[in-house]
């Protein structure tokens, strides 16, 4: 089994544990240190919705909390035919802590594709533009 498909194994299983009991949306994500830690996330929402926090991003502050910097690769499961790429605010995020990793979409029936951070996340701010 390759790396990227280790990833999206891990995304797969801790998207069972998504709280999505608004928008019955279940994402997973998995997250890989070049330590070789992977770190899993799911969504978790909340009733005044806008608390919620995406499955990617609790996969990275799962991470930098965990003190690990430098990631390889990031996956995203959904059930979804089209597949799910991150939100706008967690391309800022993956953006700003991983740089231009590969990004794994991947869904149930076992749909794959590989996208680069640069081509989601074109022309983005970061720490050097300050
Ligand atoms: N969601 C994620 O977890 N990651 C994404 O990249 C897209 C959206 C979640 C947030 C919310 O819980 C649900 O999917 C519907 O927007």
């Amino acid at each position: 089994m390759s790396d990227l498909d280790h990833l999206v194994c891990v995304a797969k299983q801790s998207r069972e544990n998504a709280h999505a009991a608004y928008s019955n949306f279940r994402v997973g994500a998995a997250l890989r240190a070049t330590s070789g830690r992977v770190f899993g996330g799911c969504n978790v929402e909340n009733a005044t919705y806008g608390l919620t926090v995406c499955a990617e991003r609790v996969a990275i502050f799962k991470a930098i909390s965990e003190g690990e910097r430098g990631f390889d690769a990031i996956a995203v499961v959904t059930d979804s035919d089209t597949l799910t790429p991150p939100c706008g605010a967690c391309r800022q995020l993956i953006w700003e802590f991983c740089g231009d990793i590969p990004v794994a979409l991947s869904n149930l029936k076992g749909k794959t594709e590989v996208h680069q951070m640069r081509d989601l996340f074109p022309k983005p701010f970061d720490a050097s533009n300050l």
